[in-house]
């Protein structure tokens, strides 16, 4: 039952990664991004404080995230994890270690996509996802296979993310560097962290990432 970090900038591929071994290897997709939308289209008291702080691109405050991954770990119990977006600083990274020791899991892998940050604002401002099943959709590097229908589920109904304008991803990227990357070397010194090429294909990372799980690379 492995349990996985997948660790990058806005629009470097996590989510599409993530749902991809979510479908081949029955393992679950933690994203906290998705918790958070759901919070905010359910008008909860979580989603009344975080909507603006997305809006604007900045970070949820740690403990709130940390207290949505927890109750979701403990629904996925007996299932392999994928913590997607999360962590993001480095007290959520603790909180990790924590939550997962509490049920007597560890972490296996951190794996890194590499990417090029000019890149990712087209990759990010061409995305949307289909407004019934979520399947995600990019304008020129995954485009539905019939113009305006859902691949999955047929439906004619897509959405964009309000932060997805390039201020607001701008925004996103610097608190990447700022309070993200820097988590990257405490994992580092356990020894857990693995880079796969982001601007590769979709195909392509999801190889590598699968190399990585299954000892090859
Ligand atoms: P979140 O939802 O986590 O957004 P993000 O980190 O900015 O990441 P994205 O979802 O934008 O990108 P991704 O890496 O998943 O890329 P994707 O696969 O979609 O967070 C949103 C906000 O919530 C944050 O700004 C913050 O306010 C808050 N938040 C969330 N977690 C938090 C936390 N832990 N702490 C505090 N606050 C938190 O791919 C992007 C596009 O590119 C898609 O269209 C896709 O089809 C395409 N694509 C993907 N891979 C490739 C490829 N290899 N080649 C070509 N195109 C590709």
């Amino acid at each position: 039952m492995l349990n996985i970090i997948l660790l990058g900038p806005p629009g470097a591929g996590k989510g599409t990664q993530a749902a991809r071994l979510q479908a081949n290897r029955g393992m679950i997709q933690l994203s906290t991004g998705d918790m958070l939308r759901e919070a905010v289209a359910a008008g909860t008291p979580v989603g009344l404080k975080a909507k603006a702080i997305m809006e604007r691109g900045e970070l949820v405050s740690d403990a709130i995230v940390s207290a949505l991954i927890g109750e979701r770990l403990d629904a996925s119990a007996g299932k392999g994890a994928i913590f997607d977006g999360f962590p993001r600083t480095g007290h959520q990274a603790e909180a990790l270690e924590i939550l997962l020791a509490q049920r007597g899991r560890k972490l296996d892998y951190v794996i890194e996509l590499a990417v090029d940050e000019e890149a990712l604002v087209t990759r990010i401002t061409g995305r949307f996802t289909c407004a019934k099943c979520g399947a995600g959709y990019h304008d020129t590097f995954r485009p539905t296979k019939v113009e305006g229908v859902c691949d999955v589920c047929g439906s004619t109904e897509f959405k964009r993310r309000p932060d997805d304008n390039e201020q607001t991803v701008r925004t996103r990227m610097e608190e990447y560097r700022a309070k993200t990357a820097p988590i990257l070397p405490y994992y580092e010194r356990k020894g857990l962290v693995h880079r796969v090429d982001g601007m590769a294909g979709v195909d392509e990372v999801g190889a590598a990432i699968d190399a990585i799980l299954d000892g090859g690379a």
